[in-house]
């Protein structure tokens, strides 16, 4: 966002989020080139509609006034030493598994115990935590959903810079949407994304509750908890499906290390 316009006296205001029905001046960031017009040479190649894409309902409308300098002047910069020869040297397939699930459905805990078998194994790994990552990089986002939205983007593209170094990275997020793991899976190239929904039904990990904070969010002391004032979209045909109700953090640890051996993930 640059700024809102106010529609009443054209005077620009500092805004973050433009609400519904409002107008103003922002950067649009686009994953791949598109061909257009500025809007005052061209409306009709000069002017756009952003769909929600699991929805398909609009959530805006716009003119197209010019293309950034950026977009034209930042390059990829060619290196010798690629993804392949990284992860050839370390005799590994990178890719990120990307844990999912509410808080204390065993995330944390499943992915530290994978991490420790595929490092006993000689693979090269990284574990990026939820709790800990947002101690750093992510200290400045909250639990909003535009902060979460951006959590899950930098961790998707820190993978992606970890995946390119050849490792193989494990993430234990909520990362409670849907869309945003599909962004996090689009940013990587086939078969190198696994989605693992570590499943546990609200009572059980409520009852569980190993830092407190369900009962903390029950008694309005915490605001937009996921499962209970905010949302979680459990994922509709993952990869790997671990129901930790009903088996061990370690029984649900060796599952996953099958399933990348079935995959030819490690040997
Ligand atoms: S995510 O939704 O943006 O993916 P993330 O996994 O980084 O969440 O952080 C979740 C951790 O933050 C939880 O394990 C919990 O310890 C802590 N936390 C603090 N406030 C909240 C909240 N409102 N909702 C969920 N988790 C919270």
């Amino acid at each position: 966002m640059k700024h809102q316009i106010n529609t009443d006296t054209l005077e620009h205001v500092a805004a973050r989020q433009l609400p519904g029905g409002e107008k103003g001046v922002c950067n649009l960031s686009l994953s791949h080139e598109v061909a257009f017009d500025p809007f005052h040479e061209s409306p009709q190649t000069g002017s756009f509609v952003l769909l929600d894409r699991i929805t398909g309902h609009i959530v805006g409308t716009g003119m197209l006034n010019f293309a950034l300098r950026r977009s034209q002047n930042i390059h990829r910069q060619h290196v010798d030493i690629d993804k392949q020869a990284r992860a050839m040297v370390k005799s590994q397939k990178p890719a990120v598994l990307w844990f999912t699930g509410l808080s204390g459905a065993g995330k944390s805990t499943i992915a530290n115990l994978v991490e420790k078998k595929l490092f006993a194994h000689g693979q090269h790994t990284y574990l990026l935590d939820g709790d800990n990552v947002r101690h750093g990089l992510n200290r400045d986002l909250g639990f909003t959903d535009a902060d979460r939205v951006e959590n899950v983007r930098r961790v998707a593209e820190t993978a992606k810079l970890m995946i390119d170094a050849g490792l193989i990275v494990l993430s234990a997020f909520i990362s409670p949407f849907r869309s945003e793991r599909q962004l996090a899976r689009d940013l990587l190239e086939e078969g190198e994304f696994l989605e693992i929904y570590v499943d546990a039904p609200l009572d059980v990990v409520e009852a569980r509750d190993p830092k407190g904070l369900y009962k903390k969010a029950r008694r309005g002391e915490l605001k937009n908890f996921t499962g209970i004032d905010s949302a979680y979209e459990a994922p509709n045909l993952p990869d790997i499906h671990l129901k930790t109700e009903h088996m061990s953090p370690e029984n649900a640890a060796d599952t996953v290390i099958q399933a990348l051996r079935e995959r030819g993930m490690i040997s």
